[in-house]
Formats: structure tokens, C-alpha cells, sequence
């Protein structure tokens, strides 16, 4: 099913973020669509990971704005990120063409934005010597891949708009393509979550959250010594 009623809304931190009226559901928090991807993924995703190089999941593309970030701090604090995103309804170009993250960011939206959304699918491509990113149009649900991942920037709708996609089955998945160590992160933090992480053998910790959401999660791949011989 895609899409019919897509609008962009400014957000409480003036930046934009994409409404779909179908299922009453934004792509990130109206209390700050910016400060929520800065927060959520980047400051407890992107910087918890202690790797100079590193690979990245994203479940979600949608508007473009957690890659972008993970674009501009891979250049600022020069480690290399190889960034894969899963999109099952891509944002069309009227939309994504005037959404005012690099306006706000104050950066060049040629290096930072378009390029996410006018790159071919299913490729992987080096926009940068610290970032290479691939876009999939699937659906999560039928995603298989051997590569393995330092951190999953787990960004799907609400539990309640989409809870087949927050299951003990699809955690499992995450789980099995994360490396030992690697992190999961998202903005919910639903006891329902929790526990379905937890079913499937991740470490879950519920952190601060941001943008009107009292906490976020930070779910842990840890490698228990013993439990191996
Ligand atoms: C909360 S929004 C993602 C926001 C995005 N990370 C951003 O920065 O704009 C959820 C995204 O998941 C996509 N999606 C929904 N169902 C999906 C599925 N089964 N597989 C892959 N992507 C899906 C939606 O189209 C939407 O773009």
C-alpha cells in the first residue's frame, strides 16, 4: 500500500518532517524532528560505537534526515561509516525536494541531501571517503543479508501503527545480523519492546529520551562468556 495523504509539517524545532493522514502517523517527533534524530541515533547510536570503521542499518529511509547526519558526523569526526537503508515507500521528489534540513543544518544540500534520494537503489555507492551508502526498496519483512552490522538505527512507524514490525520474530532478525557488541537503537521505549528484545537475547537499557518522549532505547548484542565454551 502506498501513501495517498503525504504533507510535510514544520516541527516544534523548525524542522520539517512528513505526515502521512492515512495512518495519522509522522515520520519523527512534532516536538523536534532534528533534535530527535540527533539525539536517538546519532548521539546515542552513531557516537556509542567504538569503531573507526563501522557498518550501519537503517530501518526507514523515509525522509533521509538520520542518513544525512550520519553523513556530516562520519566527515566531522573522520570515521568511515558504510550505511545501509531499507525502504519499503520511498518519499517522492515533490516531497523530499522540499524538505529544509540542509537549509537548516546549514549545508550543502547537493554533498548532504539529494544525493540520498536521487542515488540509484539496490547500490552501493561512496559519496565520500567516510561515507558509503546503499538504499534497499524492500519490505523489512523480507530482508536477508550476510552482511553484519555495529548498529541498527531501528526507525519504523509507532508499535501501534506497526506492531508487526516491533515482533519478537523481526527483533530475532536484528539480533542475528548485528555484530557481537553491536547496538540497536530507537525512540520507543514500550514495555512490549523491551520485552520483546529481551526474548531474543538483547542487553536493553531505556535511556533519556528526546523531542517529548521520555525515554528511548539502547538494546544491546553482548557476547555473555558464560554462556560460550
Ligand atoms: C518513522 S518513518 C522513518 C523516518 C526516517 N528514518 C527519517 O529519518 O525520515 C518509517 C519509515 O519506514 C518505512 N516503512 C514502513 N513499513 C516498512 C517495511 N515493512 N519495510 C521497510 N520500510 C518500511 C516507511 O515508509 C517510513 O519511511
Amino acid at each position: 500500500m502506498k501513501y495517498n495523504s503525504v504533507h510535510i509539517v514544520k516541527t516544534a524545532d523548525g524542522s520539517h518532517t512528513v505526515k502521512i493522514a492515512d495512518i495519522d502517523e509522522h515520520y519523527h517527533s512534532v516536538n523536534g524532528a532534528l533534535s530527535e534524530s540527533l539525539h536517538v541515533f546519532i548521539n546515542n547510536g552513531f557516537y556509542y560505537v567504538n569503531k573507526n570503521r563501522f557498518n550501519i542499518l537503517e530501518i526507514g529511509f523515509g525522509t533521509g534526515l538520520n542518513a544525512m547526519l550520519t553523513f556530516m558526523e562520519a566527515e566531522k569526526s573522520d570515521r568511515i561509516a558504510e550505511y545501509t537503508a531499507l525502504e519499503l515507500y520511498p518519499v517522492d521528489k515533490e516531497i523530499f525536494c522540499k524538505l529544509n534540513y540542509a537549509e537548516i543544518l546549514n549545508v550543502d544540500s547537493n554533498k548532504y541531501f539529494l544525493p540520498l534520494h536521487t542515488c540509484e537503489w539496490n547500490k552501493s555507492i561512496e559519496l565520500s571517503k567516510n561515507f558509503t551508502f546503499k538504499k534497499i526498496n524492500i519490505d523489512l519483512n523480507k530482508y536477508t543479508d550476510d552482511k553484519l552490522f555495529d548498529v541498527i538505527y531501528f526507525d519504523a512507524f509507532a508499535p501501534d501503527k506497526q506492531s508487526e514490525l516491533w515482533s519478537e520474530r523481526i527483533f530475532e532478525k536484528m539480533f542475528s545480523i548485528l555484530n557481537n557488541g553491536g547496538i540497536l537503537v530507537t525512540y520507543s521505549s514500550k514495555g512490549e519492546v523491551k520485552r520483546s528484545m529481551r526474548s531474543v537475547g538483547f542487553t536493553v537499557k531505556r535511556l533519556q529520551g528526546a523531542a517529548g518522549k521520555h525515554h528511548m532505547i539502547r538494546a544491546e548484542k553482548i557476547n555473555n562468556p558464560k554462556l560460550s565454551i
